[in-house]
């Protein structure tokens, strides 16, 4: 298991690499709802292994989202270095599942398509970046490094590496030989 410290400095890393708007490290521990979202879900997700502590996650994760307007639910599963930029009105639903080292700008919703119980939300690969206001719904996958149009709403899967644009989202391209995170590299792009 890593440790939390490492996870911590692993989290404020990637703000400064994804955000350069981010000029120190203890403005981001100030200033990112994002990042105050995650934390709180570290805590709220490993409350959720324990029946008792299931109430208690999920008011939990109510006064989070009341305080940074992120809606984590404490069963979705993230992975390493996620990055909410902006945050605002970010949902993740309970069966969702993320990759390592995705980024989620601000009205991303990870949601169902249905009421049914069980697996309904998306599980997205590592290296994904979800543009603002997009909506991936449904029991589909994104495959890693595939970028998400803002305000695509995504309803299939998406390949590895593809880019998803617009209702209902469409394949644009598929980069064969550059990797999407080179074609990334200057996150200014994305502000
Ligand atoms: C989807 C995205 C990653 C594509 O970036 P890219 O790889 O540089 O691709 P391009 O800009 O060359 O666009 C490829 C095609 O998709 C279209 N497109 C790009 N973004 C789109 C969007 N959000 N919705 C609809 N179409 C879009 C382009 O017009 C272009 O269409 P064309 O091939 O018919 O000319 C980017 O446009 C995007 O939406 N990023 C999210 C940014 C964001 O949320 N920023 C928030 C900052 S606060």
């Amino acid at each position: 298991m890593t440790a939390p410290w490492k996870l911590l400095a692993e989290d404020l890393q990637a703000a400064r690499d994804r955000d350069p708007a981010a000029r120190s490290r203890f403005e981001i521990v100030l200033g990112y709802p994002g990042l105050h979202a995650l934390w709180s879900h570290r805590l709220t997700h490993a409350m959720w292994q324990w029946a008792p502590l299931k109430l208690a996650a999920r008011v939990l994760s109510q006064i989070t989202r009341s305080l940074t307007g992120v809606e984590i639910h404490p069963g979705a599963v993230l992975g390493r270095r996620l990055f909410i930029d902006h945050g605002m009105g970010v949902v993740i639903g309970e069966t969702a599942v993320v990759g390592d080292d995705v980024t989620l700008f601000h009205g991303v919703t990870l949601g169902g398509r249905s009421m049914t119980h069980g697996k309904r939300h998306p599980t997205i690969g590592n290296g994904v970046v979800i543009g603002a206001g997009a909506k991936v719904l449904g029991p589909i996958w994104v495959g890693d490094h595939a970028q998400i149009g803002a305000n695509a709403v995504v309803v299939k899967d998406v390949p590895s590496h593809a880019v998803a644009v617009g209702v209902p989202a469409q394949i644009k391209g598929r980069p064969t030989s550059a990797p999407i995170v080179e074609h990334c590299e200057d996150p200014a792009i994305f502000i």
